[in-house]
């Protein structure tokens, strides 16, 4: 099979994404939290060949990504108050509001929601590519259904290189996790709907301290968003996850790693185990970071068992153990 051609942030590249992604081709580009599967969010069929080529259920919405405030009043029908003043303090950057859609918004899109996911990145390349192609980009995360989201342009080669002709090289992802999602549709209530970068904290802090409903991993059987599914961002190897400060069994039974969150932390487990750490430090925006490359590692060494250590459950934390949690579920 031939596999996808790399361009990268030369100005004859950047134009021909844009034209490209305009026409209506897919290309895989990066952003500052994880690598996107792009394409133009206006055309129908470029929409469902975003579905077919990561092999997504149609009921799990994609987010539409932009470069201005135009743009963002061309798709959605409304920005409540609340929205705007999140998107005020953190766009561009890694949070999505859910806002509700314009009629230009197919339903295919949104899963037949009457709201879009709008996010406005702030990726230098992505936003040079967004601006060139001028069009609104559907981009999911650019890996297949269920597996560990790419943070770098090999991931996406190895797990879609084949089924894509472009993939945009834009080194490593900053942020490392997807972007944070919160639902802003309605004007009596902010709500989370998946943990990213930006914390709750934060969130609230800029709206005057109006709290942020939350759902956490533990209702994950019902899922917040359509597609935000209990088992997702999942390596082959089965994982097992260990309270933060806290070490795996002695004697484990077949060839184990054990990942922990800083080296020391690596180095003081019991014998017997394959050691890795996240971080030099522990430092939770070096575990993000990471995480993900971590996991694709490992998945590639055929241990029996991966056990991996929990970080502190606050900031960016609550998102990291949010992932694990989907990504240890079977
Ligand atoms: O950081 C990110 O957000 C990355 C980069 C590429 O921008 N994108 C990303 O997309 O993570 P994806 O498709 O992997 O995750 C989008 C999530 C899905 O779980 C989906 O259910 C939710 O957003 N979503 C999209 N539209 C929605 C809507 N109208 N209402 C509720 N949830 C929605
Ligand atoms: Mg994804």
């Amino acid at each position: 099979m031939p596999s996808a051609t790399i361009l990268g942030d030369s100005d004859g590249d950047v134009r021909m994404a844009g034209t490209l992604l305009r026409e209506g081709q897919l290309i895989a580009l990066p952003t500052e939290t994880v690598y996107g599967l792009a394409g133009n969010a206006l055309l129908e069929d470029t929409v469902r060949q975003i579905f077919t080529v990561k092999g997504r259920p149609l009921i799990d919405p994609l987010i539409l990504h932009v470069h201005e405030w135009k743009q963002v009043e061309s798709i959605t029908a409304e920005i409540p108050p609340h929205a705007r003043k999140l998107a005020e303090a953190f766009w561009p950057g890694p949070l999505t509001l859910i806002l509700p859609k314009a009629d230009c918004v197919s339903d295919l899109v949104t899963a037949g929601n009457p709201t879009v996911a709008v996010r406005m990145p702030a990726h230098p390349l992505a936003r040079r590519i967004l601006q060139a192609a001028d069009v609104p980009l559907a981009a999911p995360s650019a890996n297949p259904f269920g597996y560990i989201s790419p943070t770098c342009a090999a991931h996406v080669m190895d797990s879609l290189g084949e089924r894509l002709s472009w993939i945009v090289d834009g080194g490593p992802c900053q942020a490392g996790i997807e972007s944070t999602i919160v639902d802003v549709s309605r004007p009596d209530a902010v709500r989370l709907l998946r943990p990213g970068p930006l914390s709750p904290d934060a969130l609230s802090a800029t709206l005057d301290g109006l709290p942020i409903s939350t759902h956490t991993p533990q209702d994950a059987a019902k899922p917040a968003a359509p597609g935000l599914l209990a088992r997702h961002y999942s390596p082959n190897t089965p994982l097992c996850l260990v309270s933060h400060g806290e070490q795996p069994p002695e004697a484990p039974e077949g060839r184990c790693a054990w990942v922990a969150t800083s080296r020391q932390q690596a180095e003081s487990s019991p014998s017997g185990y394959d050691r890795y750490w996240f971080s030099e430090t522990g430092d939770p925006e070096d575990i993000a970071r990471t995480l993900f490359a971590m996991l694709r590692k490992l998945d590639t060494l055929e241990h029996s068992r991966i056990y991996i250590e929990l970080p502190p459950a606050n900031g960016i934390g609550l998102a990291l153990i949010d992932r694990l949690t989907r990504a240890a579920a079977r």
